[in-house]
């Protein structure tokens, strides 16, 4: 059940946001109220989203105060915030339920009996009219989902799900036609006075219908405030200043009008210190919250014009303990709605759910099975002699190349898409980095090992690369490097936002390590031949070497070419044995030392992948 709010009030006063280059916000004021609705207009680029994200504390503001109740809006507070943002930022592969459930799952307290929440799912559907879209695909540029209005109620459902104290909005009607935006913006209305909750909704070219819904408006031009007061005083203040507004015309389209750049400038010369903030004693829509039972004082702060006032909140005494503050004791004030257990679950339900049609992708498929057919034919059987030292080296090569670059594009690609979800919901605090770390790396895993497996089983078996034993270590060096590749590609997705250089610098590991690692150029110059040991392909193709090689003959250097030897010589009398051959291609430590190697890298850069994430803030 959506909870009754406490009554509440959200001031800010004097806000201003810049960056270097320039000031996107100045001196900005206001204030909402438990069971208001305000609505923020102004034209394109006039600084609506920007307000939005600064009092959910997304951005940082150079000066001016944001108050709950008069006490700063501080973060735990913020908890009970509701942001749907401008963008729908989704999961591709989901169904809107699976979205919807995911959601509740993870931000509804795990003292919620489950069945409540799916209940809750289906009220918010059926109010915003999305039963019938209910197990279509969100979609994305690539693949056609959901509707853009779709998207966008989908959206405000999520938000609606965590029953907000305070929710803002930015821009829910876009994409909507008029019926279904008044029907929107009256349920939210609905929502704001019936569970007394504080609603802030950008918006940009409302009916009149909508624009009647408005409690308080705010209007911003330019980064600057033209307006704050009751919406439904607002034309009267124009016509006051000489811009009298027609009454059969509507009066958002008459504000945003004058609100354009031309005509707000020439007004702003005409009216210099009139477009002022006005909201006056009788006009304000707040009931002041209670402090121990008496309504706090009004105290007039500023008095930039005759009939206006900025009405401000303040306890009554320094000791004054507020009686049901909008965050009550308890659960709510948890840094987490539901324990780590819940959102590792949640987590790896839907990363499993995204990630599957992602991986099991036909063409790739495909395109595996075209090459191991064509590795099988080209190795068939391949005899284990002193010959064949060379096709063996290539083919685990190839595989192990294939498989970097493989497991490289898919895990850099996948974090691509889900990097602004996973931003929105982190600023959401909807669950802990490790929770997500850990389920995105152990639902991917079977995933990702799957493909290579059969892979790998097929080409061992039709090159005929040795036997049962072989088999193992083969398919457990060749998972054990398409691990290493996927925690280096966790660290350069992170690390790396432009998905091109990510995919550009693995490469260079990756081909780099192809050059280096010792079994291309096999006769490096003696001053770098340290450098295959910086290379990550060296140490998975060494082990594999080592152990495909333990048993082959003895090379007698009269019976083959120092072509093939070259640590025959001129020699022909001298026998080679696997150890020399191994030495000769590269390989000089105990198979032992390579597969630690690996298994320590690996390891690092899965904790270097957990501290990226946290440094760069996903
Ligand atoms: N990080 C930034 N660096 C530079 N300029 C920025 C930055 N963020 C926002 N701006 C600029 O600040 C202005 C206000 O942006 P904002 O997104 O708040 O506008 P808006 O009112 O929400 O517009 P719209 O209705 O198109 O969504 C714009 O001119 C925008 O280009
Ligand atoms: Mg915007």
């Amino acid at each position: 059940m959506e909870t009754i709010s406490s009554s509440s009030r959200l001031d800010f006063k004097n806000l201003v946001v810049s960056t270097k280059a320039k000031v996107l916000m100045r001196d900005v004021s206001g204030s909402a109220c438990s069971g208001d609705l305000l609505a923020i207009m102004g034209p394109t680029g006039a600084g609506k989203t920007t307000l939005l994200n600064v009092l959910a504390g997304r951005i940082p503001f150079d000066s001016g105060t944001i108050n709950l109740n008069g006490q700063p809006f501080n973060k735990t507070q913020r908890r009970r915030l509701g942001y749907v943002l401008q963008d729908d930022i989704f999961l591709s592969n989901l169904t809107l339920w699976e979205t919807l459930y995911f959601t509740a799952m993870i931000r509804i307290p795990d003292q919620v009996p489950q069945q409540e929440k799916i209940e809750k799912i289906y009220r918010i559907v059926d109010s915003l009219g999305l039963r019938k879209c209910l197990h279509t695909a969100v979609g994305d540029i690539f693949s056609r989902g959901l509707s853009g209005g779709e998207r966008k109620r989908a959206n405000i459902g999520c938000e609606l799900l965590t029953d907000p104290d305070i929710l803002l909005i930015d821009e829910p009607t876009s994409g909507l036609d008029s019926s279904t935006a008044h029907s929107l913006m009256k349920q939210l209305k609905d929502y704001a006075t019936q569970c007394n909750k504080t609603i802030v909704a950008t918006i940009h070219q409302p009916s009149s219908q909508v624009f009647h819904m408005f409690s308080t408006l705010l209007l911003l031009m330019e980064g600057k405030m033209a307006y704050f007061g009751l919406a439904s005083k607002v034309t009267e203040h124009f016509a006051r200043l000489g811009m009298p507004c027609n009454q059969h015309y509507n009066p958002a389209d008459f504000l945003l009008e004058i609100l354009t750049p031309d005509i707000s400038s020439k007004l702003e010369e005409e009216n210099t210190g009139k477009i002022q903030i006005l909201l006056g004693k009788e006009e304000s829509s707040c009931s002041p919250y209670k402090i121990n039972g008496s309504n706090v004082k009004k105290i007039t702060k500023d008095r930039r014009h005759e009939d206006v006032e900025l009405v401000l909140v303040k306890p009554l005494s320094e000791d004054i303990v507020v009686e049901k503050s909008i965050i009550g004791e308890g659960e709510t004030t948890r840094r987490w709605s539901t324990s780590i257990w819940t959102q590792f679950k949640m987590l790896n339900w839907r990363s499993y759910k995204q990630s599957k049609g992602r991986i099991f992708e036909k063409f790739d498929l495909l395109q595996a099975a075209f090459i191991a057919s064509f590795a099988s034919i080209l190795f068939f059987q391949i005899d284990d002699s002193i010959n064949t030292v060379r096709d063996r080296m290539g083919l685990v090569t190839i595989s192990l190349i294939y498989w970097s670059f493989q497991m490289l594009i898919t895990t850099l690609l996948g974090f691509t898409g889900e990097r602004a979800v996973v931003s929105k919901d982190r600023a959401a605090g909807a669950y802990r980095l490790s929770a997500y770390y850990l389920a995105k790396i152990t639902s991917e895993m079977p995933l990702l090992l799957s493909v290579p497996f059969v892979f790998n089983t097929a080409v061992y078996w039709l090159a005929g690369l040795g036997g049962v034993d072989g088999y193992f270590v083969y398919l457990g060096i060749g998972t054990l490097n398409c691990l290493m590749m996927q925690s280096l590609a966790h660290n350069l997705g992170v690390l790396i936002k432009n998905v091109k250089l990510s995919m550009m610098a693995g490469n260079v590991i990756i081909l780099g390590g192809l050059l280096l690692g010792g079994f291309l150029n096999i006769n490096p110059p003696d001053w770098l031949k340290w450098v295959k040991y910086i290379t990550l392909v060296h140490y998975p193709y060494s082990a594999i070497m080592t152990y495909i090689l333990k048993d082959m003959d003895d090379v007698w250097c009269n019976q083959t070419s120092p072509d093939f030897y070259s640590q025959c010589g001129n020699n022909t009398t001298d026998v080679l044995t696997s150890r020399d051959v191994l030495m000769g291609i590269g390989v000089e430590l105990p198979i032992y030392c390579y597969i630690m190697t690996i298994v320590i890298v690996t390891s690092l850069f899965y904790i270097l992948g957990y501290y990226s994430l946290k440094l760069k803030r996903v």
